[in-house]
């Protein structure tokens, strides 16, 4: 973990060590660049963690699992698609630590199914999964994921605790629900809090109490706690990053204090989503039309919010860049707002929570220089659309200086693949 402030540089050539001018010459724009080495550095920052148990949500390109799974993590899934992924990378179904962990509020059909066939670790997020695991799979070891009473996101949309939230078990319900696993015969053999995502070390440190009165209340049957995902990372220029050491003493005492109680070994996972891959990852996208409205200047450019949605679902922040293309660096700064292609006014990349439209200082440009999104790799691509008949945008990995294209941009029989028109009735 860098122990300085972040800084974010306002003019960009270079990616993982490549031209931006190459990489959109092999791969065109909008297109999203991933660089390996920085996600190998986050995964290093966690070593003290018994397990990291990455959350694919935050971007679950098949490369990027490899990679994951090569540097001894495992893995989260919330839906089918999530458990295939795994699977179809080689994370097996089985193992100590389980590799594959169904984390999700209820299953649906296909999700139970696959859980079934492969036997697969469940973290049940509400009472009625433990009835219905139990009911067909009786015997097995489950985990439950509880929520703490309160929580804290970047956004309020990604607390995931508290009385408005639908995550987890509520607290005060965890008695009731270690009965019904009794009647299943289901042993609880581990207690998972995550309480939001982008959240600060005051309320992730708040989570170790409440974690360890949940894991007293279950008993000697606990052998693994989990603190779930949150970690935030700098997204401007003067954050600091989080002190991950600070962090893990917190659980490591937690942890302690249960193995006392317990008298036997408790592991310690950690879930992190955006901390392992938020900074690896770049969209670039080509500055197409550059125009004055009033006071203000757009910059227009091919990406949107079909390419990365955070800014008008949370009113994110990304820090930018330009890449220029005449490879002319010295360029004077201006307050511009930068906008995508879509039919739809909240198509803008400079708004705050709310939608109110914001300027950013960034260097002059025109068409045809580039533009770069950054700290793009978690919710990025994965929270893609084919709004405005959009093709999804290529994805790049690069690693040791080379860049290998790790998903095609979607073709046009791509966007249209399964829709149907019916044949048409003889006249009447
Ligand atoms: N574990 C569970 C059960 C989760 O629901 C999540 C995130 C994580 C771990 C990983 O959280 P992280 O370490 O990435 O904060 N789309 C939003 C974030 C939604 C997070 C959903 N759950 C965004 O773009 O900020």
């Amino acid at each position: 973990m860098p122990d300085s402030k972040c800084s974010f540089p306002s003019i960009r050539t270079e990616i993982a060590g490549l031209p931006i001018s190459q990489l959109v010459a092999c791969y065109e724009t909008p297109v999203y660049v991933y660089d390996a080495a920085a996600i190998e550095q986050r995964i290093e920052d966690l070593q003290a963690f018994d397990v990291i148990r990455y959350a694919q949500k935050a971007n679950s390109n098949l490369a990027i699992l490899d990679l994951i799974r090569r540097r001894g993590c495992v893995v989260d899934a919330v839906s089918a698609g999530e458990i295939e992924r795994a699977l179809a990378v080689g994370f097996s179904p089985h193992g100590d630590p389980p590799p594959i962990v169904y984390t999700a509020d209820i299953f649906d059909q296909e999700s139970f199914e696959l859980v079934l066939k492969h036997d697969l670790h469940v973290n049940c997020g509400s009472p009625d999964m433990i009835d219905q695991l139990g009911q067909v799979a009786p015997g097995r070891n489950i985990t439950l994921r509880i929520n703490p009473g309160f929580g804290h996101g970047h956004s309020q949309k990604t607390n995931t605790g508290g009385q408005q939230s639908k995550h987890g078990i509520w607290h005060e319900q965890l008695p009731d629900c270690l009965l019904r696993a009794d009647r299943h015969g289901l042993g609880v053999t581990g207690i998972h809090m995550h309480i939001g995502s982008g959240t600060d070390l005051e309320h992730l440190a708040q989570v170790c109490g409440a974690l360890q009165q949940a894991a007293g209340t279950v008993g000697r049957t606990i052998t693994s706690i989990s603190a779930g995902g949150g970690l935030p990372v700098p997204y401007r220029s003067g954050e600091e990053y989080v002190p991950v050491d600070a962090y893990f003493n917190f659980w490591d005492q937690t942890r302690k204090l249960l193995e006392q109680q317990f008298g036997h070994a408790v592991s310690l996972e950690i879930e992190p989503g955006r901390y392992l891959v938020a900074e690896c990852g770049y969209l670039i996208a080509e500055i197409r039309a550059v125009k004055r409205m009033g006071d203000n200047m757009f910059y227009l450019v091919d990406a949107g919010f079909n390419n990365l949605a955070r800014p008008i679902l949370y009113g994110a922040y990304h820090p930018m860049s330009i890449a220029p293309a005449d490879g002319n660096t010295k360029r004077e700064e201006i307050e511009v707002v930068v906008g995508g292609p879509l039919c739809e006014s909240g198509d803008i990349f400079t708004q705050e929570e709310g939608g109110f439209v914001c300027r950013r200082r960034l260097p002059i440009a025109g068409v045809g220089d580039y533009l770069v999104l950054e700290v793009a790799g978690a919710y990025g691509f994965v929270m893609g659309s084919n709004y405005n008949s959009k093709p999804l945008a290529a994805e790049v990995l690069v690693r040791d200086g080379q860049a290998h294209l790790v998903r095609s941009r979607q073709t046009f029989e791509d966007l249209i693949r399964g829709e149907r028109i019916p044949s048409s009735r003889p006249a009447p």
